[in-house]
């Protein structure tokens, strides 16, 4: 059975069920500034959970069925196993109020066992004693009406509860379906609003959210060992021609729906996984772009627009600067080296292999066990920096810097102090939800559900001209992130963080005085505030439903 015809078939099922068929959203969430893509199929209904819309208006039933576009990045390190993607599309049933855990879990057996023929290896509901939320006794009881003989495990918070996809949203405990040893299918029973503060609050809808992975799915239906054996993969052999395939892949489908390479939030993202799979691939990503194209033809429409071949050209003056760079080292020990091209991988992106290549064209002998040597002190090395990447990186994502000219560095320190204001005139519910920064201006969308009347923009701006002219140090600390955590620095959500995190101070800090402002951030910053001049907000603006942009500039 082909990959059409499992779509198909799916949606089919629940269609005859009284779901409706909705298509895919973009990869790019509409109205959710709180991630970068779109991660699960339930994110273009959350509206639908939590009352803000009404499904049987929308869609004249309370019950719908998706096959959802979706990409994790949180997962890129597994990337390359049998199991693991960037891209992948998402088998979705959902329900608004319409019905609950005994219909759910009957159409999840029955389309696993009668349609699809399958044998469910074992399942598993939720009970985790020391969350406060009840285990889940009625799905346990579901499950052994329907299929007496059935091996039902007890999973914990960690495993078998789900969401919210941002820091605040619908949530639930969940029950999943395992088939050897893998899990297929999630099923979540939406009862739970967690809010900011981490309080679980009853859903005004209870639903539910159900999702299984294509490809996954595909390994079981198909017999196959690995998802790059299934019709959405060419057969890739090994790690590097997965991660290649993986990435090109996803990079395809982002292009298609609007991303384009830049050095900030998505379009940074894209990027990465372009270079990424740059350095693993020997030749131009051309032929991998037009295998995936033709493997999706007559399923989605893919354009790259010569993207990612514009974005090869640019990486290509990247590493030919780095090959320059690696053929003039010199070192006198093995350990020397290994730090010398770590810091080139990191400061260059020239990677271990292609460092030690252009080495032996130079004419230089290496034994096996001497690149083993080398390669030992490279991880080691390159794992240091790579933890410190992630901090900048995050501090990127969340500066939203474009370049690092004097102006925009000025302009994101203001960023911060704006940030602060914000919260010490509106109250600490106020959180980042996105920004922008060039070296013409800075922009900043955050939370809050109401239009910013003229009185506060100018006391947001008054506290942070204050704050200019009092002439405060800013100051960067490396903090485990547990301390940086209690201090109650800012942090980007969502994001995962190393156990040493990079914090900006801006004012002292000390037992009498708590700081003006504190984020988690990889900087770059000025100094002193007293570098600023003058900070004018130009516009308020919505950009969605409770979340507010701002734009401003220091003159
Ligand atoms: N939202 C759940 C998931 O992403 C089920 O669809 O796994």
């Amino acid at each position: 059975m082909e990959s059409n015809e499992v779509r198909k078939k799916f949606l089919k099922f629940f269609e005859k069920r009284g779901h409706k068929i909705i298509p895919s959203s973009s990869l790019v969430p509409e109205n959710d500034p709180s991630v970068f893509f779109t991660t699960a199929g339930m994110q273009q209904f959350k509206p639908y959970y939590t009352g803000e819309k009404d499904a049987e208006e929308d869609f004249g039933t309370k019950n719908v069925v998706t096959v959802q576009k979706c990409v994790r990045t949180s997962d890129i390190e597994e990337v390359g196993d049998d199991t693991h993607l960037t891209f992948f599309e998402m088998l979705g049933s959902f329900s608004f109020g319409g019905y609950w855990k005994k219909e759910a879990i009957k159409y999840a057996h029955e389309f696993m066992t009668k349609e699809l023929g399958l044998e469910i290896d074992f399942v598993s509901v939720f009970r985790d004693d020391e969350s406060g939320i009840p285990a889940d006794e009625e799905s346990r009881e579901i499950w052994k009406t329907i299929d007496p003989g059935l091996k039902i495990k007890e999973h914990k918070k960690e495993d078998n509860f789900w969401g919210p996809t941002g820091e605040e949203g619908p949530c639930g405990p969940t029950t999943e379906i395992y088939i050897n040893g893998v899990e297929i299918w999630n099923i979540v029973f939406n009862e739970f609003y967690k809010t900011k503060e981490g309080e679980y609050k009853p859903l005004k809808t209870k639903g539910i959210d159900t999702g299984m992975g294509l490809e996954r799915l595909l390994v079981q239906v198909q017999r196959k060992k690995n998802i790059y054996q299934t019709d959405l993969y060419n057969n890739e052999k090994n790690e590097k021609e997965r991660i290649i395939a993986d990435h090109v892949k996803a990079s395809v489908f982002m292009i298609s729906d609007g991303v384009t390479p830049s050095n900030t939030g998505r379009g940074y993202i894209l990027r990465r996984l372009i270079r990424r799979a740059m350095v693993f691939s020997k030749n131009s990503l051309e032929d991998q772009i037009n295998m995936v194209k033709k493997i999706y033809k007559g399923t989605y429409i893919l354009e790259d627009r010569g993207e990612i071949a514009k974005e090869e050209e640019k990486f290509k003056q990247v590493i030919a600067t780095g090959a320059a760079v690696v053929n003039k080292i010199v070192w006198d020990t093995l350990e020397e080296l290994g730090k010398k091209l770590a810091n080139i991988h990191q400061e260059l992106g020239i990677n271990f292999e292609l460092s030690i290549e252009l080495l032996q064209k130079k004419g230089i002998k290496f034994t096996e066990q001497e690149i083993i040597d080398i390669k030992k002190i490279f991880d080691e090395n390159f794992k240091k920096h790579q933890d410190l990447s992630r901090v900048s990186s995050m501090g990127m994502f969340k500066g939203g810097l474009v370049n690092h000219n004097e102006k925009t560095i000025k302009h994101h320190t203001a960023h911060h102090l704006l940030l602060a204001g914000l919260q010490a005139v509106l109250g600490n519910g106020v959180k980042q939800r996105g920004s922008n920064i060039t070296e013409e201006r800075l922009r900043m969308d955050f939370l809050c559900g109401h239009k910013l009347t003229d009185d506060e923009k100018k006391k947001v701006e008054d506290w942070v001209n204050e704050k200019i002219k009092a002439g405060l140090d800013v100051t960067r600390r490396e903090l485990p992130k547990h301390l940086a955590e209690k201090m109650g620095a800012e942090m980007e959500f969502g994001a995962k963080y190393p156990d040493t995190v990079s914090v900006y101070f801006i004012g002292p800090l000390n037992k009498e005085h708590d700081a003006v402002s504190k984020e988690f951030c990889g900087g770059p910053h000025v100094s002193n505030t007293k570098e600023l001049g003058s900070f004018k907000i130009l516009k308020e603006e919505a950009v969605s439903f409770g979340v507010r942009r701002i734009k401003a500039i220091l003159r």
